[in-house]
């Protein structure tokens, strides 16, 4: 992995939608692995402008969520799906079969993994995969452990994962399990852009610039990782 420091929020969001872009350019039906949450909104933003100024552009791009908060209903305000869904797929104009998804309540999370592990065989991998990182080091859900998981598996949050603000103003118990895509299936990315903005994250980034590689900072992998590069604002910067 590299690392870049950008001025401003909007400088991350600008220079990240050129590197999609410019992906997208070389290969018109680029999947798109999205991680949700605030960090990359104003790349979503960016991109949904150049849907309009660009017509066609992301005509045959795939989307795929990364995670889900597990227990919430698909058309909660609060899910990943939902998000996905105002964030990308409606201002891109992207047809439902062009959205690699599972579900946020299935019946049976176990057998819900099987099918997430099966679609992305059939489906994947991911070309570009957007990545936030958790203010503990978790990548999608893949949460800080002794040992992490290669593919889709239920994770246990953490306590800073289950008071995320996209659950923290729902009211009621905040969800304790999510289903995500493992630590194997993200590495598989031809290209992981990690997206790192505000001063919350401000320690989590110090920790991940001292290069070492821990699963008890689940994004210090990435380091490993031989296409990936990691954009960093000033607020976040330590
Ligand atoms: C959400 C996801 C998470 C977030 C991370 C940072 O789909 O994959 O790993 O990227 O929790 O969230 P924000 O950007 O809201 O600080």
């Amino acid at each position: 992995m590299i690392h870049h420091l950008l001025d401003s929020s909007e400088d991350l969001s600008r220079r990240a939608a050129e590197l999609v872009i410019d992906e997208l350019k070389q290969k018109k039906n680029l999947l798109l692995g999205a991680a949700t949450g605030s960090t990359p909104s104003g790349l979503y933003s960016r991109l949904a402008e150049a849907a309009e100024t660009t017509p066609g552009l992301f005509s045959a791009i795939r989307i795929m969520k990364l995670d889900e908060w597990l227990g919430l209903s698909m058309d909660d305000p609060a899910t990943c799906e939902t998000y996905i869904r105002t964030h990308l797929l409606q201002p891109l104009k992207i047809s439902d079969d062009r959205y690699l998804t599972f579900h946020s309540n299935p019946i049976s999370p176990t057998a819900e993994c099987r099918a997430i592990n099966d679609m992305f065989d059939t489906h994947g991998p991911i070309d570009v995969c957007i990545l936030g990182i958790g203010v503990n080091g978790h990548i999608a859900f893949n949460e800080p452990a002794g040992s992490l998981t290669p593919h889709a598996h239920i994770a246990t949050l953490t306590q800073s994962s289950q008071h995320h603000p996209m659950v923290a103003g729902r009211g009621g118990n905040p969800p304790t399990s999510g289903l995500t895509l493992g630590m194997t299936d993200i590495f598989r990315s031809r290209m992981i852009l990690l997206l790192i903005s505000g001063s919350a994250k401000k320690a989590i980034t110090r920790d991940l610039l001292s290069q070492n590689i821990t699963t008890a900072l689940p994004a210090s992998l990435l380091w490993l990782h031989p296409n990936a590069i990691c954009l960093i604002d000033r607020e976040a910067y330590p």
